[in-house]
């Protein structure tokens, strides 16, 4: 025993002070390591001293340029990062692809699948998502009457968020929310061009075919964003007011709640504001989630305290940010009335609406309220919706006797525009014209 003891402490000696005495010599490599390079850069300094007094090259040396040839854009991460911004994955000859998230509370799931049938093509990705508020029987609900539907089966691409978020109405809960739907379908890598948020009380005043032919002549870099920059009273009560939202830590739902300080104003980024509505890019959104500058996270922390963050933090991100700056058209492609002067929400949209919204061009109208008779005149006059889902040139079944011609399907990417296609023209014509766009972010 105590001799295995003094052999073990012998070996351990021995091997610190082998250590030790390695140890001992290894400064010496560095030594003369570093005495060589001093002799180099001595002796080619002496003789560029000379070579340049002769009009000689200097000898190059730079380690760096040698490994990397580019220019010194090269050295730095964020270079390669940058090819990111105006990267259109999916070719800009096929017809491009939607995706939709279509949001509801409590006793939504109704309309939620109506508004679902009536933007429905196969091309096109759905998430739904029913807030903490639904009872967890309506969410069943909704999951089965999706996995009961033939289609949805067969084309496989409507999702029902199993996680339900606490959404805070105006609060940054909202936008939590948003950003994981489309994480999701990032990280699902679907494919999709452009990214558009819906609610429940939402309705389309165009075909899927409309929009989609519309839009396969549009360059896949253009964000659809109302904003404009925050400023005068607007300022004073959304940006110097902190706001905390309950949804963050409590599992009931309840009122943004507002602290007595007050804040100063933001000196690094400017801020904008406009419609929590939007339809925003690929590329645009790949930046705000994966972040791989800091600022769409410094922006979201900020926003987290803000009053009416769904109005602002996308407007912000896209207009303090160079790449996506010119990409930013100030529109929210909805028809939405206000009364005058305008109240907290929104006028719900009726039959005496309906001259208005379809002349104003928009792809998309809110607020209705459930199964107001507008609906169904939209349904029919421009919809042209006689079963499930509003037709389109994808929808090749037989539509006699009542059957669905949307229960077989042919080329989803065949289009059968109508009316609506052309309106839609004339909106997007009048947004890209030179005098709009220069209204962009200012
Ligand atoms: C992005 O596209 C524009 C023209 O569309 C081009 O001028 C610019 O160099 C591109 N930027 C990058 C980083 O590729
Ligand atoms: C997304 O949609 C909801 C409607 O459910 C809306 O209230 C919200 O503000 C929208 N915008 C963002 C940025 O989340
Ligand atoms: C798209 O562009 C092509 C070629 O410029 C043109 O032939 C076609 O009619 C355009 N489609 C739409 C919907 O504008
Ligand atoms: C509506 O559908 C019918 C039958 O499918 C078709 O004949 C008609 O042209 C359509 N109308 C519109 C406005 O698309
Ligand atoms: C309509 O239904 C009747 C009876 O169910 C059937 O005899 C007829 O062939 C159907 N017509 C079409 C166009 O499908
Ligand atoms: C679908 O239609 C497109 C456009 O006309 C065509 O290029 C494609 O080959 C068609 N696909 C099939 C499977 O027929």
């Amino acid at each position: 025993m105590s001799i295995r003891k003094a052999l073990v402490s012998m070996r351990k000696n021995g091997n610190s002070h082998s250590g030790r005495l390695f140890g001992d010599r290894r400064w010496l490599i560095p030594f003369f390591t570093s005495f060589l390079v001093f002799l180099i850069l001595f002796s080619s300094a002496t003789f560029g001293i000379f070579t340049s007094t002769y009009g000689g090259e200097q000898v190059p040396f730079d380690i760096v340029s040698y490994k990397r040839p580019e220019n010194s854009n090269g050295y730095f991460v964020e270079s390669d990062l940058k090819k990111w911004f105006n990267r259109s994955r999916y070719s800009e000859l096929e017809p491009p692809r939607l995706a939709y998230l279509i949001s509801g509370t409590k006793g939504d799931s109704q309309r939620m699948m109506r508004t679902l049938q009536a933007v429905y093509h196969p091309r096109n990705q759905y998430i739904l998502h029913l807030d903490l508020e639904a009872p967890p029987r309506e969410r069943l609900m909704l999951g089965v009457y999706v996995k009961s539907d033939s289609t949805f089966q067969e084309v496989g691409n409507v999702r029902v968020m199993a996680q339900s978020n606490l959404v805070t109405y105006k609060g940054p809960t909202m936008i939590a929310c948003t950003l994981q739907a489309i994480a999701i379908m990032l990280r699902e890598s679907l494919e999709w061009d452009w990214f558009i948020n819906l609610s429940a009380s939402d309705y389309p005043l165009v075909t899927q075919d409309d929009l989609l032919h519309v839009f396969t002549n549009l360059s896949r870099n253009l964000n659809f964003i109302e904003h404009t920059r925050l400023t005068g009273w607007k300022m004073n009560s959304r940006a110097k007011p902190i706001a905390i939202d309950p949804g963050l830590y409590l599992s009931k739902k309840s009122d943004l709640s507002l602290t007595t300080q007050r804040r100063s104003l933001p000196t690094s980024f400017k801020l904008f504001t406009g419609s929590a509505w939007i339809m925003l890019t690929r590329s645009f959104l790949e930046y705000c989630i994966m972040g791989w500058e800091n600022l769409p996270r410094t922006i979201l922390m900020y926003y987290t305290n803000f009053v009416s963050s769904p109005e602002g933090y996308f407007h912000t991100v896209i207009c303090n940010t160079e790449e996506f700056q010119d990409t930013a058209i100030g529109h929210d492609l909805h028809y939405i009335a206000w009364d005058n002067p305008p109240r907290q929400h929104p006028i719900s949209l009726t039959m005496k609406h309906f001259d208005k919204m379809v002349k104003s061009n928009a792809p998309f109208a809110r607020k209705f309220a459930r199964d107001d008779p507008v609906l169904d005149k939209i349904d029919k006059e421009i919809l042209n919706r006689t079963s499930r889902f509003a037709p389109g040139a994808w929808c090749i079944g037989s539509s006699g006797n009542g059957s669905d011609p949307c229960s077989m399907r042919g080329n989803y990417s065949l289009f059968r525009p109508g009316p609506g296609a052309e309106r839609l023209q004339e909106l997007l014509q009048s947004l890209l014209s030179e005098d709009f766009r220069k209204k962009q972010c200012s």
